[in-house]
């Protein structure tokens, strides 16, 4: 039986967030919603969730020193990452002296801070499908991969790095100078590592949102949300909807794969498995083992959308992933660089048939930085595209 507590009680069950964007704010709300008390960490001040959490905390989450830190002081019963840039080999040893539980283990949060480690366990230790890759450490070792059986078209990507960052396709050997350096420029950390992917021409790409969660007797089961379908432009999500349609043997595939791979990584929550299809052909590509950014559009989509999912899962409450709604989300960009900016065009979007939005309250903007989202539900995905996309267009951010 899972008990609940008062927050700012001695009974409180007390959940710290290591990370706190927009997806990290929508964990905390359905966390509040079931009377938890909420501690939002973030590396800048007021970030999304530390407006909408019970306490907030400003640290370098990347040092094992301030990270120990503050766990140890503050003595939260689960640490969730929403974030993958975190002291990950610290919050694995905290968990084995049982100081912590990190959600969904300390050892998954490790393995997907990374390229390299998820990518091999995936195709090396599991033999899920996966492009062709390797790691380099030079532009010798790049060229020699390519050369000696990864081909053109391929992928480059800073082995730490998201969204895209750093990311290129390289079409022919004239490319491929360029790509080393632009990986160089956008990793996350300057460790000059990078993956190189034999380029899958897929139909489309999914993110099948996996939920670990125990059942009625305490045993963890593994239930799937419909499959979300999403748009990238150069790496970062634009537009997502739900559900994608999907023949039966691709889907079957799709699940096989989530299954496989989240139960290894095991633990409790809501992992969003990142795959590519073609026909009944299906390559595993990444994993989140948190909400993923194309799954926002559940909070138009679910009953319980995938924080609540995540919410519920990691407190040991039983889940519903079933489909509410057809329907779409799509990305609001920040268009200024500039701070405190303002929101023109809210209620022309909101009145676009079916719609609503999500503004995330980040301090600062950037061109190119995620600052809201439209959601959208309708009775089929291409109408609720179309309206997404027409209410993120009305919403015009600018200096205030
Ligand atoms: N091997 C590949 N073949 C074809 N397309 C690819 C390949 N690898 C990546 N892509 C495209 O680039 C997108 C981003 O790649 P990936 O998910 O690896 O990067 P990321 O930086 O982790 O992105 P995010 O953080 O947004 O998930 C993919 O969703 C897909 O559209
Ligand atoms: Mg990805």
């Amino acid at each position: 039986m899972t008990t609940l507590g008062t927050p700012l009680s001695p009974s409180a069950t007390r959940v710290m967030l290591l990370g706190s964007g927009e997806l990290g704010k929508e964990v905390l709300i359905a966390l509040q919603r079931l009377g938890v008390e909420t501690l939002a960490v973030d590396r800048y001040e007021n970030a999304p969730g530390q407006q909408v959490a019970h306490h907030a905390r400003t640290i370098t989450m990347s040092d094992p020193a301030q990270l120990k830190a503050l766990i140890e002081a503050e003595r939260p019963q689960l640490v969730v990452p929403e974030i993958e840039a975190i002291a990950t080999p610290m919050l694995q040893e905290l968990e084995d002296a049982g100081v912590v539980r990190v959600i969904p283990t300390a050892r998954a949060a490790r393995l997907t801070m990374d390229r390299e480690g998820i990518r091999r366990l995936a195709a090396e230790t599991l033999g899920v499908p996966t492009s062709p890759y390797k790691f380099c450490d030079s532009l010798a070792e790049l060229q020699a991969a390519i050369d000696g059986g990864i081909g053109y078209p391929c992928i480059v990507k800073p082995v730490m790095s998201s969204s895209g960052k750093g990311q290129s396709k390289i079409d022919g050997p004239a490319d491929v100078q360029k790509a080393w350096d632009y990986a160089m420029a956008g990793g996350r950390v300057s460790h000059g590592r990078v993956i190189v992917e034999g380029f899958i021409d897929f139909d489309y790409e999914i993110t099948l949102l996996t939920v670990r969660a125990p059942d009625a007797a305490g045993v963890v089961q593994t239930q799937f949300c419909e499959p979300i379908g999403h748009v990238q432009v150069s790496g970062d999500y634009v537009e997502s909807w739900q559900p994608h349609p999907m023949a039966p043997a691709a889907l079957q595939l799709a699940q096989q794969i989530a299954r496989t791979v989240t139960a290894d990584l095991g633990g409790q929550g809501l992992f969003g498995v990142e795959l590519f299809v073609k026909g009944d052909q299906v390559w595993f590509s990444e994993v989140s083992p948190r909400p993923h950014d194309t799954g926002m559009v559940t909070m138009a989509t679910q009953w319980q959308n995938e924080f609540e999912l995540h919410a519920r899962a990691i407190l040991g409450l039983p889940v519903d992933t079933t489909l509410k709604s057809p329907g779409a989300s799509a990305v609001i960009y920040g268009g200024v660089d500039a701070t405190g900016i303002a929101f023109d065009g809210v209620a022309e979007a909101l009145a676009v048939p079916g719609v609503d939005l999500r503004l995330f309250g980040k301090p600062e903007s950037f061109v190119k930085r995620r600052m809201g989202v439209a959601l959208a539900h309708a009775a089929d995905i291409d109408t609720a595209r179309r309206n997404a996309k027409e209410a993120a267009s009305r919403v015009k951010p600018r200096k205030a």
